[in-house]
């Protein structure tokens, strides 16, 4: 039988296999090379990974479901690196698991929150954010402040992380607990935004 693209299209199963084919070896053009890059699987320059008390605020932000109205990502248009600074690169993520880009913004980003407002600003933000921003629609997190956090908790935390990749010693996994005495949520969850996109600055 001699070969026409007609016969392909006539033969539904020829045709599936054939369109799947090809689109994985599109896909996989694309995505492999990803996980070899240096820009997209080495840190950027300064980037350490979470102290213990980032890690456990990243748990609590991740518990309290920010992620449902604030994305950490900052697109590459203008209108968003206006507002935001520069856009977000992969090399700022290589020690969050899992990542906190999230796509719902009823909040504005936070991939660059880090250093905008000073604690206090966070503090009175977390009990009430109508103290500050009066039309605000965020909920507030009063309980933050008055729940002391469990110091040994962040040793399985910072363990599980290592098995991950995240290039902790053991002596900071060791001595990680020891951080975190006498600390709130409150107080880990800001150290978390403090630190978030500080290491790549071009904001106005
Ligand atoms: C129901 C949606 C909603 C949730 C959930 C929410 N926020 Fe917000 N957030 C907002 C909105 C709206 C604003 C803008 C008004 C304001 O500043 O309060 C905001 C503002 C902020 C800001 C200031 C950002 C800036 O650049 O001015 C920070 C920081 C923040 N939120 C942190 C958090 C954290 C941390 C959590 C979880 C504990 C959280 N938000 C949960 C809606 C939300």
């Amino acid at each position: 039988m001699k070969f026409s693209h007609e016969w392909i299209e006539k033969s539904p199963w020829l045709l599936i296999g054939l369109v799947l084919l090809v689109i994985s070896v599109g896909g996989l053009v694309e995505i492999v090379p990803l996980f070899f890059q240096k820009s997209t699987t080495e840190p950027v320059a300064g980037l350490k990974p979470y102290s213990p008390l980032r890690l456990v605020g990243r748990d609590v932000y991740v518990r309290e479901g920010c992620y449902n109205c604030h994305s950490q990502m900052i697109r590459p248009f203008r209108a968003e690196t206006e507002r935001y600074g520069h856009y977000s690169v992969a090399g700022e993520f290589v020690y969050d698991h899992p990542f906190q880009w999230g796509s719902k913004r009823t909040g504005p980003d936070l991939a660059r929150v880090g250093g905008r407002y000073s604690d206090e600003w966070h503090r009175s933000h977390l009990d009430n954010p109508r103290d500050l921003v009066p039309e605000s629609n965020m909920p507030g997190y009063p309980w933050l402040a008055k729940t002391k956090l469990v110091p040994e908790q962040v040793t399985a935390k910072m363990r599980a992380m290592k098995r991950l990749g995240v290039p902790y010693t053991e002596r900071e996994i060791a001595e990680g607990a020891t951080t975190l005495v006498g600390k709130t949520e409150q107080d880990a969850l800001i150290a978390y935004l403090q630190g978030l996109g500080i290491h790549i600055k071009s904001r106005n």
